[in-house]
């Protein structure tokens, strides 16, 4: 799918020749004397289209305009979340039809923000999956032209916004592709395909050299499995080698079936899922390499399967992480934290300016804050900060939860350092105080996406999150 940027106002848009023309309506809409003005306040007049964001009117082949079909949508009062929800609502009114060129027409002039929240709401709802089609059906959009009155200015945005589009999709692919199709070497090439990009490397360390650095409870969860695990090191070198890096480490688990502590039969399908915060890194690289910012950026990933087998880990097993931490796994379902503690103590070696680790950790997350925002958690008040508001701008959202001490209270176990899980009480912040042990020699944050990264039910499907927010606050850091 190709982006294109153009000048067209409201006159020029009822002339241009395509298969479906959007035409974004907001509160501060004025009409003028173009044929699609007149159009549009005949029917906000009528009531055909309500004056309501989200509210749609699909038109055939109407007269005095040159495109095929017309969707008139309302955009509410603008804002870059009402604007995502009107554009996404009018992409999926003229999906089924045979639509290979789309033009957006914004009737109000735009802002930066909402060109971008207009481009990736395109990309999302005409997304389509088809690694494992034995008939492939893509995507039937070809052109995307966003037209606007005055493009001044809009052009860095526009080309970062398309750019994000394209890691957002690398995420989601590899986060939908199931498990057979995403193993931890599969997941490896992923990484190493990324470093024919300009300006990247990669590194992939096999089972040997993870015993060699001594990463006990990483392997730990691995060892069940007959997928030999992986630790992807990827790098962005776009800034002088004195400038301290941030460092990503993303949760790559292909398979989650909770070991011994096996979870149910339903819907664990889903757990083909529990390498998003893998997948996010991995798009995030992507667009590293497109956008050449002056920052240094690492990625690393543990990549591993969670599997039941005679060599498994068991309850009360104890083993001793690389940071020399001894950790009683009671419960062998809390396998990231496990897998991510040793990427954690890995990732000292860099001096980090700050270390985001993105899991798809907890269903207490899930619980807490369901799949509107991301579980957000940090000692360090700039880089919560920091985070929080790189959500607000990418409409990737997430909340901040609290670190107390107190919470670590039931991690405390008389057979090792600590334990890998404490009650069901606040789970998801007893998990990010196990990470938090880890963290000791850097600004943290622990981003829990278990229930952002992906939407169950009919749309069952990976969302590319949180590689925005991700690329928000890395190109904010550049500046
Ligand atoms: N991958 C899961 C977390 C998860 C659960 C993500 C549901 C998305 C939806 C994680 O490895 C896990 O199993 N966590 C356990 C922890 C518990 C045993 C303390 C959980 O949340 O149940
Ligand atoms: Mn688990
Ligand atoms: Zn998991």
């Amino acid at each position: 799918m190709n982006f294109e940027l153009e000048t067209l106002d409201l006159s020029a848009a009822s002339k241009e020749k395509c298969d479906a023309l959007i035409v974004l309506i907001t509160s501060s809409f004025k009409p003028g004397k173009d044929a699609l003005s007149v159009l549009v306040a005949q029917a906000l007049k009528a009531g055909d289209l309500e004056n309501k964001a989200g509210k749609a009117l699909l038109l055939y082949r109407p007269t005095g305009l040159a495109c095929v079909r017309a969707v008139l949508v309302n955009g509410g009062d603008g804002s870059a979340n009402e604007v995502s929800k009107a554009v996404k609502t009018a992409v999926l009114a003229v999906k089924a039809g045979n639509v290979k060129k789309l033009v957006i027409c914004f009737a109000t002039l735009p802002q930066a923000a909402l060109l971008r929240a207009a481009v990736t709401a395109v990309a999302e709802a005409s997304y389509v999956f088809t690694t494992t089609k034995s008939k492939p059906e893509g995507r039937v959009i070809q052109r995307v032209v966003m037209g606007v009155s005055h493009p001044a200015g809009l052009k860095p945005v526009f080309d970062r916004a398309v750019a994000a589009v394209a890691g957002i999709e690398f995420a989601k692919e590899w986060a939908n592709r199931p498990a057979n199709y995403a193993t931890p070497a599969l997941l490896a090439g992923a990484a190493r395909s990324l470093a024919k990009l300009p300006n990247i490397k990669c590194e992939v360390l096999g089972p040997k050299q993870v015993k060699k650095l001594g990463m006990g409870s990483f392997m730990a969860v691995a060892q069940g499995s007959e997928e030999p695990l992986r630790f992807i090191v990827l790098r962005y070198d776009g800034a002088l080698k004195s400038e301290a890096p941030t460092v990503l480490v993303g949760k790559g688990i292909t398979f989650d079936s909770g070991g011994i502590s096996i979870k149910p039969a339903a819907d664990m399908d889903e757990m083909k899922f529990d390498m998003s915060g893998a997948a996010s890194v991995l798009g995030v690289f992507k667009v590293l390499a497109e956008l050449k910012p002056a920052i240094n950026v690492i990625g690393l990933i543990p990549a591993c399967e969670n599997l039941l087998d005679g060599r498994s880990i068991k309850p009360g097993d104890v083993v001793t992480s690389m940071s020399g931490q001894t950790i009683e796994i009671l419960n062998t379902d809390a396998e990231g934290r496990l897998v991510l503690c040793d990427a954690l103590t890995y990732a000292e070696r860099f001096k980090p300016r700050a270390v985001v680790d993105i899991a798809t950790l907890t269903g207490a997350c899930v619980v807490a804050l369901g799949a509107v925002r991301s579980g957000l958690f940090s000692a360090n008040d700039e880089l919560a900060a920091a985070l929080m508001s790189a959500g607000e701008t990418s409409l990737d959202l997430c909340w901040r939860l609290p670190l107390d001490d107190d919470y670590a209270e039931g991690l405390k176990t008389d057979f090792a350092d600590v334990a890998n899980v404490a009650g069901r009480a606040g789970g998801a912040i007893t998990a990010a105080k196990f990470l938090q042990r880890f963290t000791a020699k850097f600004p943290w944050a622990h981003l829990d996406i278990a229930g952002t990264a992906w939407k169950s039910g009919k749309a069952k499907g990976a969302t590319g999150r949180p590689v925005a927010l991700l690329l928000e606050y890395l190109l904010t850091s550049a500046k």
